[in-house]
This record gives C-alpha cells, structure tokens and sequence, in this order.
C-alpha cells in the first residue's frame, strides 16, 4: 500500500468530528490524506507512526473526556511509550460552549499533553477569539491547542475557522 504523507485519524460519536476530517482531506487534498476511523479502521497505535505528520480529531465527551474511541489507544500508549519524535501533530475537534462550556472542548487539551510527552511537535493552534465558555483545558497561553469546532451552537462560524486553521497549517504539512 502506498501511504499518502498526512495521516487524518478521528473519533467522532455523533459524525461531527467526522465531517471535520472529511473537509479537511478534501481541503488539503485527497491524495495528500489518508483517512481514518478511530472507531472503524484502528487497530494499533503503530499505525499513526506510519506518519510523520498527523492531524488528529477527537470531540469531548463526558465532563472534559476523550471521544471514547481515543481512550483505549491513548490508555496503550501511555503504558508503553512509543515514541513520537520528529511527529508533526495538528489537533481538532467538536464541543459545545453552551452546555459544556466548563470543559469546552478539554479533550484537546488531553491530546495535547498526550503527544507532547511523546515527543511529538504539536502545531496549529487557534485564536479563543469569537468563543463564549468558562474553561477549556485546550488553552495555552491564551490560544486553543488545535481546532474547536462548535456546531451545536456556532456553525455557521464552522466553514470560516476551517478554512483559517488550513491556510495555517498548510505550509507546515505541505511546502506550500
Ligand atoms: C453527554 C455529553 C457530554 C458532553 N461533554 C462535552 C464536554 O465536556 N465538552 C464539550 O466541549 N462538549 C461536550 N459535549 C458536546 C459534544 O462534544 C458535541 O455534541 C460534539 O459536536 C460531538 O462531536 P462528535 O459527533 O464528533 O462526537 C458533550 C455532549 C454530550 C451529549
């Protein structure tokens, strides 16, 4: 199999997160991103090291928690450390500010601190400008660690913070 340079993988409950991933393969271009379902097509973590540059989507469940389909691989890998220097890793996923504004979108903050002690270099952060919420742990220095999307409460901001994260990220994983 010939392996495409960027590796999307994502866990997505209700297809939000879903529908992310597919807009940003079809932005960054099919032939550049191979696609998959934490849910469907995972099967061991060896498969993200596959790739040199990952873009990783994960909504937040619970109170702040990982899409439940991250949990388990995350739960591996903290056990056995594989390591994720010379990674270049870029974060998204859905929330809700509204009703889960006391952890909006955390769980990127988990990835984060998740691959960052991997060793993983963690790019395409996002300005807090335009979101209403009281805490995220996806914040660092006043900036989300990746991509928030809010489409219970904001989706028509979704098309435009999209398109603003890709030109971001674009020369990062693709020269260009
Ligand atoms: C029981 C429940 C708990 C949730 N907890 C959070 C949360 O802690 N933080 C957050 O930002 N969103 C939370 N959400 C909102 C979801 O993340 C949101 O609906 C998202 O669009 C789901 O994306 P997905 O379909 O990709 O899984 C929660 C939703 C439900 C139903």
């Amino acid at each position: 199999m010939i392996m495409a340079k960027i590796g999307i993988f994502y866990g997505s409950t209700s297809g939000i997160t879903e529908e992310i991933a597919m807009t940003l393969r079809q932005k960054l271009g099919e032939e550049q991103c191979d696609i998959y379902s934490m849910e469907e097509d995972f099967d061991e973590y060896d498969q993200l090291l596959d790739y040199d540059y990952l873009l990783l989507g994960c909504s937040t469940w619970g109170a702040g928690d990982v899409q439940n389909d991250w949990r388990d691989p995350l739960f591996e890998m903290e056990l056995e450390k594989p390591d994720f220097t010379g990674k270049t890793i870029a974060l998204f996923g859905a929330g809700d500010q509204v009703d889960h504004g006391n952890e909006f979108v955390s769980a990127l903050g988990k990835m984060y601190n998740h691959f960052q002690k991997l060793g993983a270099t963690l790019v395409g952060e996002f300005p807090n400008e335009g979101y209403t919420f009281q805490y995220s742990s996806a914040l660092l220095n006043d900036k989300f660690v990746g991509l928030p999307i809010d489409e219970v409460n904001q989706s028509d901001q979704t098309e435009t913070r999209i398109n603003q994260w890709v030109e971001s990220i674009r020369p990062i994983f693709l020269n260009n």
